[in-house]
């Protein structure tokens, strides 16, 4: 039995992140009951998350994940299916960054970057894609970003990541359209985060000039995105890419 819409299940990976913790809040506001999976984290972030959401109580609950270990991925989530109704909402936000030039860049920053951008989204969806389409209803969003779509310098690992990110929402989202399971992509510009505090400020202080709205991103205003898409009645939104960048990159 599919949940009602009030109780649906999301799991949000990189829950504990800059944007993880803000998406986690939003799907509780609406009405969603929450897991914030993430690295096994200290007391002092686990008690930040938990003071940031506090106010929905037992709506949003911590599980220690990670998201490129496979293995780990199937048996959080099969136990999810097996004892509870499963996981009707999949947002996959964890990430990370390892910037450099491809001249410096080591092939541990490549695979290291692979290994939770790219594979950890293969890992979480093809552990939740059973149970949704068996029980004929789904929604997973993919978090990519502007720096996916225009490349960024630095960025080699990330660029790709993050456009095979979208091409895996695109083939998934058509092998599971039949069955009541969208598939789609946020793709975020800068926003404010500890990711992007991380750039250096000549750099940012640039990014930030060139952004059409005069300022870098909230949190909220990617949660706002996901919220959107993985509403119950957003059944007719798929293969999307959905960007949020404050006019950063505009195209058709
Ligand atoms: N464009 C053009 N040229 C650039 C450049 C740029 N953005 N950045 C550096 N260069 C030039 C330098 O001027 C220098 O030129 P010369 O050799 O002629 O002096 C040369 O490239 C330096 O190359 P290096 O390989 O030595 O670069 P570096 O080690 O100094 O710095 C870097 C490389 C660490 C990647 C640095 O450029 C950087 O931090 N860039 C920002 C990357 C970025 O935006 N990351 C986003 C993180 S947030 C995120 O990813 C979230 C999201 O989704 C948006």
């Amino acid at each position: 039995m599919s949940a009602s819409s009030a109780t649906r299940l999301a799991l949000v990976t990189g829950g504990l992140g800059g944007l993880g913790t803000e998406i986690c809040r939003q799907l509780a506001q609406a009405g969603r009951r929450v897991i914030a999976a993430d690295l096994p984290a200290s007391e002092a972030r686990l008690a930040a998350f938990g003071e940031a959401t506090a106010a929905f109580g037992d709506a949003i609950r911590y599980e220690a994940l990670d998201v490129s270990d496979h293995e780990a991925c199937v048996a959080m989530i099969g136990h999810h299916e097996r004892e509870h109704s499963g996981v009707d909402i999949l947002v996959n936000a964890a990430g990370i960054t390892r910037d450099a030039s491809l001249r410096k860049m080591t092939p541990a920053q490549w695979h290291d970057l692979m290994r939770v951008n790219l594979d950890g989204v293969f890992n979480t969806s093809h552990a939740v894609v059973e149970g949704m389409t068996a029980r004929g209803f789904g929604r997973i969003v993919n978090i990519s970003s502007v720096n996916g779509q225009t490349g960024q310098f630095g960025q080699v690992n990330y660029s790709a990541a993050k456009a095979g990110v979208h091409g895996f929402s695109m083939a998934l989202a058509r092998e599971t359209a039949r069955k009541g399971v969208t598939v789609n992509t946020v793709s975020p510009g800068y926003c404010d985060t500890p990711m992007v505090a991380a750039v250096p400020a000549e750099i940012r202080a640039q990014i930030i000039a060139g952004i059409p709205v005069g300022r870098l991103g909230q949190p909220a205003d990617i949660a706002r995105a996901v919220t959107f898409l993985t509403a119950d009645d957003a059944g007719y939104l798929t293969g999307v890419n959905l960007p949020v960048n404050g006019g950063y990159f505009m195209s058709f």
